[in-house]
């Protein structure tokens, strides 16, 4: 469960884009681009993972003042050879990269029945389950990982080796509410470390993190100082290491302790990206496919809820139900993410929408 606090502010999905969009204008990012980046955060902060939504938009405008990250870059194939694609990002934004390599993998899967594009020099490209979608909207398997700073120990470590590379799978669905699994391989991906410092928290659940020796730890300051855990012991750390094997050892570009951090500036963050595609109808016909799914979810979803549980969820439902919520609803931004958000906006020349206090915290 996803924590709440009182927001500071509740804009709808169309206002924040815009006012996402206009920051990263007022970065020296063209709107096309904007808007692509913009769809990123604000499809994180629909889902309910505000973790990876605009509370990040401050540090890509950090990463672009510092030139960490190129707005204008194009990124170019490298090599292309069957069913394999390496491109190469130059350090461009992270959604253009990986919406340019989800069309890759698209148009290979459908030519040879699956697909693998990995993207070398990239940025954060927020959500993997942004990607994950694009590539099972066009009715594919669509399995999207990246790599991230190193703020994650190998298991029976105590320093960072490898970071939170997320996995996400969402396969085709005739509504586009198919299972999609969307997750970091720590406990917790680290910017829920910073939502909850920002939410002025000071006590993270217990297996998140570990302090500096190796201790697990529940204080807050000690954990932003320490080191996330992986999921799950040392499967979680397998699974860390195979999305790096995939990410940035495949790519031949940066690995491990190479890669840099949104919150870290002066470097590139010579992220990777891996999007694999494939194609259902050539093992089945799509819809016999989907109804294979549906049963399969129904019968994952008829077992008797344990104690303290009301019913079986599978992954996805949690976040198309906030989804739907906030798109009736609105998104509610909580007070810290709003004061970063709006000191950035002010100090960048950006007007708020009507009626919003500029700086409503200090
Ligand atoms: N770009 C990066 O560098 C980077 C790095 C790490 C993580 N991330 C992103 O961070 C986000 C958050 O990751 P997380 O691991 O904290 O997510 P999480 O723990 O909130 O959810 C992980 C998965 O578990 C599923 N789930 C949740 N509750 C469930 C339940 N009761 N029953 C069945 N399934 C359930 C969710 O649908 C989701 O697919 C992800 O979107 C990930 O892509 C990005």
């Amino acid at each position: 469960m996803r924590a709440m606090t009182a927001p500071a502010v509740t804009l709808t999905e169309s206002v924040l884009r815009r006012l996402t969009e206009r920051v990263l204008e007022a970065a020296g990012v063209a709107s096309d681009k904007a808007a692509l980046v913009a769809d990123s955060l604000i499809l994180a902060n629909l889902r309910g993972v505000d973790s990876h939504g605009v509370q990040n938009l401050p540090h890509y405008v950090e990463q672009l003042e510092a030139g960490d990250v190129d707005p204008h870059a194009e990124g170019h194939v490298a090599s292309e050879s069957g069913a394999c694609l390496l491109y190469d990002s130059e350090h461009g934004l992270g959604a253009v990269t990986a919406l340019t390599c989800c069309g890759h993998a698209v148009r290979l899967a459908r030519r040879l029945g699956v697909s693998l594009v990995v993207a070398r020099e990239a940025t954060h490209f927020g959500i993997a389950a942004c990607w994950s979608q694009k590539i099972s909207a066009e009715g594919l398997i669509g399995i999207a990982l990246c790599d991230a700073s190193p703020t994650v120990p190998p298991w029976q470590g105590r320093a960072g080796r490898v970071g939170t590379n997320p996995i996400s799978l969402s396969v085709p669905h005739p509504q586009g509410r198919g299972w999609l699994l969307d997750m970091a391989t720590t406990t917790a991906a680290y910017g829920r470390l910073e939502k909850s410092q920002l939410e002025g928290k000071t006590v993270i659940p217990e297996g998140w993190a570990q302090d500096r020796e190796g201790h697990p730890t529940t204080d807050l300051g000690t954990a932003l100082k320490g080191f996330l855990m992986p999921l799950g012991g040392y499967k979680g750390s397998g699974l860390a290491v195979l999305v790096e094997i995939l990410c940035g050892v495949l790519s031949g570009g940066a690995f491990g302790t190479e890669i840099r951090g949104i919150r870290q500036h002066g470097r590139h963050s010579r992220v990777n990206h891996t999007f694999l595609a494939i194609d259902v109808t050539r093992f089945l016909p799509l819809g016999e496919f989907q109804a294979r799914m549906d049963r399969f979810v129904a019968e994952i979803k008829s077992a008797p809820p344990a104690a303290g549980y009301e019913e079986v969820l599978v992954a996805g439902d949690p976040e198309w139900r906030i989804e739907d919520e906030r798109r009736r609803g609105g998104i509610p931004i909580p007070p810290g993410p709003w004061a970063n958000l709006a000191r950035v906006a002010e100090r960048l020349g950006v007007v708020l929408p009507a009626g919003l206090d500029p700086i409503p915290f200090g």
